[in-house]
């Protein structure tokens, strides 16, 4: 059991529900969270694009002597390429969220909400068809959503419609779970739930790529969680709902400061 400093990048905050997993499964690592916040959204642009934009932000953690980096964003996940050699593990968000799906498709009926990118990359569809092809998955993109949790309207009724009418239509065909492929999501969960209801299991990636990482990097249980460490902020730009939902994340924590940088 050795302590490392694990890097989380996001294109913006929703990495920070991936964050808050690790600090409570994997409290004795530390962290590095890098937001880039100046290009986000992700969720609309081109593969290419993301691909460039990732690798600059793998430079950026390495150079912070990070060893091992989880990309807790879906739509960069989605252009991880297995065949290139970072130089450091390199932990997506798609697979184990796949396999969590995989595992409980008793009907072989798996949903999915995500952003753009992540819908027509088929990253979901790709990655739990290798594992069982027989599985049907109904995909929804859901664009509106980063926006809304990125402007912090999380209990808000607006949100509560856009989230009945993407949400809805794939209830009809009785999935077996529905996986939340955008790391903004988990922020929504309490009103996902109030559409799809209390019975249908929600795969969040932020609970499900702890698994990956602890197997690389075990760490012994926290007693105490008042000893959380507190992370190190890096944004490309300011973002005005840091604090905001930082706060909503960690109730009890003090808001860490956010140190901008430049490296575009
Ligand atoms: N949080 C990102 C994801 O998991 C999406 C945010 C964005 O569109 O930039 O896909």
């Amino acid at each position: 059991l050795k302590n490392v400093t694990i890097g989380v990048f996001d294109s913006g905050l929703g990495g920070l529900t991936v964050l808050k997993e690790l600090l409570l499964k994997l409290p004795l690592h530390n962290y590095i969270y890098l937001g880039d916040t100046a290009r986000l959204p992700y969720g609309s642009k081109s593969p290419d694009t993301i691909k460039r934009y990732l690798d600059q932000s793998i430079v950026f953690l390495k150079s912070k002597n990070v060893d091992a980096i989880v990309v807790a964003c879906n739509s960069a996940s989605s252009v991880i390429q297995n065949d290139i050699n970072y130089g450091l593990p390199i932990f997506g968000v798609i697979d184990p969220s796949a396999k969590v799906a995989v595992e409980n498709s008793f009907n072989e009926r798996v949903a999915i909400i995500a952003t753009r990118t992540t819908v027509k990359q088929k990253s979901y569809v790709k990655s739990i068809q290798k594992l069982n092809p027989l599985i049907s998955i109904y995909q929804q993109a859901c664009p509106l959503l980063v926006p809304l949790v990125e402007e912090g309207l999380i209990d808000d009724p607006i949100t509560n419609l856009i989230l009945y009418r993407y949400i809805n239509p794939l209830l009809q065909v009785k999935p077996d779970c529905l996986i939340l492929g955008c790391t903004h999501y988990p922020l929504l969960l309490n009103p996902i739930r109030k559409v799809v209801g209390n019975e249908l299991l929600i795969i969040s990636s932020a609970e499900s790529v702890i698994k990956d990482v602890e197997k690389n990097f075990p760490t012994p249980k926290l007693s105490n969680q008042d000893k959380i460490k507190t992370p190190q902020i890096y944004m490309t730009d300011e973002s005005y709902m840091f604090e905001n939902i930082y706060k909503t994340l960690f109730p009890e924590k003090e808001v860490p400061a956010v140190e901008i940088v430049n490296f575009l």
